[in-house]
């Protein structure tokens, strides 16, 4: 094959140094306000055992049905690149007994995910996810904290426009009644719902309810809403989830169409949407799922959490904040070599200024003074050493300030600490 014929896999991206801005704000505000919250930070593989996904994401779901990318193992097994972090990080909490411990942890991780969907404008097949998963409570005060913490993150990056949507799904105690209700209603509608609602019958009836198409809408708009249907104690936590938002200051939507696409969850689910991003608007999800640790093997654990997606994030950040400036990576100094004889000189010296803690570059392209100059000034450099024959004879560099053109003649063994004094701004 030829080179130029070898091209990035579709739904894959690349991320080029010049984009790295608003990746970087991203991930650095999660980091910080997720470890501001309490979490922990948690890495766990890029693939798994398949029967994972099967059990935690659960069968009935369009990711396992339809999404996974799943390779035989030898030894009849088989595993999956990860669709999503949420079975992964019950997995890693169980093997590891953290239980034991302390039954309450909090933990995050970020990482690629993979899916194997259609890929258009912030959907890929390889992305990017922010999650928290608290585990070991099922405080609705700790739903409103997920929420309260996903906005913060938003907020932190820039993002204005951007609404919370809330619903509440209900137990395996009051769901039932309403699944069956959802059910019967729509048995004899067959005809009027999209192909992937017809299959969803039978799957997965309440995904039936979100589902974007326009005719489907119209079939669910005169069902009654799950949150008709919950028992007291579901819907005494919806309450309580509600007055944690209201005392912390978040505003949200309610939706009771609502649902979500994993399987595990309970009660509390939300979305969090960019209102300029279209079709996939979707910048974060998540909710309650009380009964995953026990599915999983593990003991009664109830637990919230929510995933972000970067890419989606990234996109909404550059719809209200425009592309992420380009910006050559900076240098703190730049030497500069008046001749081939100067070179191992300036090789030298950026290494010992290396060392020193500085950030320094020079030229390895044997460019003249001149277009060194130039490069040093792309790359916003406060200073510039300048060796050439006279200097290297002379055992001394010429230090040069670039913002107001003062230049010093310093001994070469002295440039190191005189350039991190220079900066410290101690001789200006
Ligand atoms: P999810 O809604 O499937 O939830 O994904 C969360 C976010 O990941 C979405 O809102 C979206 O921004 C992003 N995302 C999902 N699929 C793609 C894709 N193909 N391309 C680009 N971005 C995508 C979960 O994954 C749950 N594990 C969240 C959770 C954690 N629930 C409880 N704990």
């Amino acid at each position: 094959m030829a080179q130029e014929d070898i091209r990035s896999v579709q739904g894959t991206e690349d991320v080029l140094p010049g984009q790295w801005t608003y990746w970087r704000r991203l991930y650095e505000a999660a980091a910080r306000l997720f470890e501001r919250y309490g979490y922990g930070r948690i890495r766990t593989p890029v693939f798994e055992d398949t029967h994972l996904f099967e059990k935690g994401t659960g069968e009935t779901t369009e990711i396992v049905q339809k999404q996974m990318y799943t390779i035989p193992a030898g030894d009849g097994e088989s595993i999956t690149l990860c669709p999503e972090g949420t079975p992964s990080v019950i997995r890693a909490y169980l093997e590891a007994n953290l239980h034991k411990q302390e039954a309450f942890q909090k933990l995050y991780y970020v990482g690629p995910m993979f899916r194997h969907e259609r890929p258009q404008k912030g959907r890929l097949r390889q992305f990017h996810q922010l999650g928290v998963e608290a585990i070991g409570s099922d405080s609705p005060l700790l739903d409103a904290e997920t929420i309260l913490l996903a906005v913060s993150v938003f907020r932190e990056v820039g993002l204005k426009d951007f609404d919370v949507f809330l619903n509440s799904i209900g137990c395996s105690k009051c769901r039932p009644q309403f699944r069956e209700e959802v059910r019967a209603i729509l048995h004899g509608r067959e005809d009027e719902l999209c192909e992937d609602c017809r299959s969803r019958l039978e799957r997965n009836v309440l995904r039936v309810l979100d589902c974007k198409n326009e005719k489907c809408r119209e079939v669910v708009a005169v069902l009654s809403v799950m949150t008709d249907y919950l028992c007291d104690e579901c819907a005494a936590h919806y309450d309580q989830v509600r007055s944690g938002l209201d005392r912390a200051g978040i505003s949200y939507e309610e939706d009771p169409r609502l649902v979500r696409g994993l399987d595990y969850y309970t009660r509390t689910v939300y979305e969090v949407k960019h209102r300029w991003l279209g079709a996939r608007d979707a910048i974060c999800g998540g909710g309650r799922y009380d009964d995953l640790v026990e599915l999983l093997g593990g003991p009664p654990l109830p637990c919230v959490g929510f995933a972000i997606g970067a890419e989606s994030t990234l996109l909404a950040m550059e719809s209200e904040q425009g592309p992420p400036p380009e910006i050559a990576p900076s240098v703190a100094v730049y030497v500069v070599s008046f001749d081939d004889a100067a070179q191992a000189d300036c090789f030298e010296l950026v290494q010992a200024l290396r060392d020193g803690g500085l950030s320094a570059d020079m030229d390895y392209e044997g460019r003249s003074a001149k277009s060194q100059m130039r490069v040093a000034n792309r790359r916003r450099a406060q200073f510039c050493v300048l060796i050439g024959p006279d200097e290297v004879e002379r055992g001394e560099v010429t230090v040069k300030d670039m913002v107001d053109g003062r230049q010093w003649t310093v001994p070469k063994d002295r440039a190191v600490a005189w350039l991190v004094r220079l900066l410290d701004g101690t001789h200006r």
